[in-house]
């Protein structure tokens, strides 16, 4: 077989070596915890409101296109995750329907969502963090509490001056703190997790309840000051990419992270049921929240005046003069989001695991630990460069570039899926996922729709770190593959 169609077999039998398994330790709950876990954060607490300013009340419609194609692909995950349970989510589905060249390019695309995906959350505490912090009477100053990108324009001279960011403290905090946890165990991360989800969700029923009563219909309009399709506009001296579908592009960050859930196949008990209801389930819980929180913040205020803060749920309570309720919000999220940053880091660090385990990454980089069950080096990696990124980037555009790298993994599982029902018809499958001859191509259409609606330093992300990969691909994968001359 050609080296860039090589495929791993689906029914995985090749014995584990010691060190490189994993402890078999989750169970349904875990999953729908670890999946809502993921799911509900940044995204809705912060983006909503820079989605907001991008498309005005017609983000509700984001929300909308964002789910509907999220939902297909949860579909076709949950399909994928129960046929392959195995480690290593859209990149294992890939390798073993669509071949080694492009799987490399879903996992070196993983890897770029996985961490950036830590960014952006570490982002969004840390707005919330200083948010709490100021309720207590402490005010970090803007050059500890900011990072340096988000204050300044591209090209601009570095001067330092206190009055402007530098580098976000509260995010590297937090990302470090993660990492930490993570590299404990990953049983006892999931069981604080699930405590943690609740709180989360908690915290959201809690403003839904005290915003609905302001609602006011006349806030929807206009519905759509800036049109549907994603176009560009100068503000504040910046190109961005506004209208519904730009807002679409970035809110779909709010949507995923079921996709982590599938990567702890191999840490299940029973992988058919509990992927099956921890991908689909936890996915369904978010959508009818999300809808139920949009509308109740869009109708409690203007959508400009919460468009540009960074904890706009908090913003939107305090408007209310319900500053009790903001600072229960912002409490929340500081002990809640970091959840999303759990099970994103702990996924990234089995992205890395099953490719070193393939050969396609260094076999040092998939070691686990023999005390811990879990890939510590790798995690300790990780949590560097995620610092780095959450400590100087602003949160559009980590958030982004996460959504890029994501929409291409997405589209793979969905092509993956498709091929496998005409190759394999008759393979048993635990979930076999509706109308798949519909759901497999709007996933793919609405997920390439999305990327174009993404800006254009995002998309250039993206092709520029798989241009790296592909290097890396030819110079070293290629060679090093467990597969090579099979
Ligand atoms: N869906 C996750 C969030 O919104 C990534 O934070």
């Amino acid at each position: 077989m050609a080296f860039w169609n090589r495929r791993k077999p689906i029914d995985n039998e090749e014995p584990l070596e010691e060190h490189h398994t994993l402890k078999r330790t989750l169970s349904w709950p875990h999953l729908v915890a670890l999946g809502v876990g993921a799911i509900v954060g940044t995204g809705i607490y912060t983006l909503i409101g820079t989605g907001a300013g991008l498309a005005g009340p017609g983000v509700i419609l984001s929300f909308v296109v964002a789910g509907v194609v999220c939902v297909c692909a949860a579909l076709a995950y949950a399909e994928m995750a129960t046929t392959i349970p195995a480690s290593g989510s859209a990149y294992t589905y890939s390798y073993a329907v669509l071949g080694e060249l492009l799987a490399w390019i879903v996992g070196w695309s993983l890897i770029l969502e996985y961490t950036v995906v830590c960014s952006a959350v570490a982002v969004g505490w840390a707005g919330h963090a200083n948010e709490f912090l100021h309720g207590l009477g402490v005010h970090l100053p803007t050059w500890l509490s900011t990072g340096w990108m988000a204050d300044h324009r591209f090209g601009e001279a570095f001067a330092f001056d206190p009055a402007k960011g530098l580098v976000s403290l509260p995010a590297i905090f937090i990302s470090v703190v993660v990492a930490a946890l993570l590299a404990v165990g990953t049983r006892e991360s999931a069981t604080v997790n699930s405590l943690l989800v609740v709180l989360k969700i908690a915290a959201l029923v809690l403003f839904v309840a005290l915003a609905l009563p302001h609602f006011d219909a006349s806030h929807f309009q206009p519905f759509a000051p800036y049109g549907f399709a994603a176009h560009e506009e100068v503000r504040d001296g910046q190109t961005v990419k506004v209208g519904i579908m730009a807002a679409a592009a970035i809110i779909f960050f709010a949507f995923y992270g079921f996709d982590a859930v599938s990567t702890a196949a191999e840490e299940c008990k029973n992988p058919g049921r509990d992927l099956t209801i921890g991908i689909v389930g936890s996915m369904i819980v978010c959508t009818i929240l999300y809808m139920v929180i949009g509308a109740a913040a869009l109708g409690a205020m203007t959508y400009t005046d919460f468009a540009r803060s960074d904890a706009p749920l908090v913003h939107i309570l305090q408007s209310l003069n319900q500053p009790q309720a903001g600072a229960i919000i912002a409490a929340a999220a500081v002990i809640a989001l970091p959840t999303v940053i759990l099970a994103f880091m702990y996924g990234q660090s089995r992205i890395f695991f099953v490719m070193a385990r393939d050969g396609l990454l260094p076999r040092g980089m998939g070691t686990v630990s023999k005390k811990t069950g879990t890939p510590v080096v790798m995690t300790v990696f990780t949590a560097i460069v995620v610092s780095i990124i959450a400590g100087v980037f602003p949160l559009g555009e980590i958030a982004s570039v996460a959504n890029a790298g994501t929409l291409a993994a997405f589209i793979a599982v969905s092509a993956a899926m498709l091929v496998l029902r005409v190759r394999e018809p008759n393979r048993p499958r635990v979930f076999k996922a509706p109308l798949p001859w519909l759901i497999g191509p709007v996933a793919i259409a609405g997920c390439i729709y999305l990327f174009t609606s993404l800006s254009h330093t995002a998309q250039m992300a993206f092709f520029v770190w798989n241009a790296i990969g592909l290097v890396a691909y030819f110079v070293y994968a290629m060679h090093a593959s467990r597969l090579k001359g099979r």
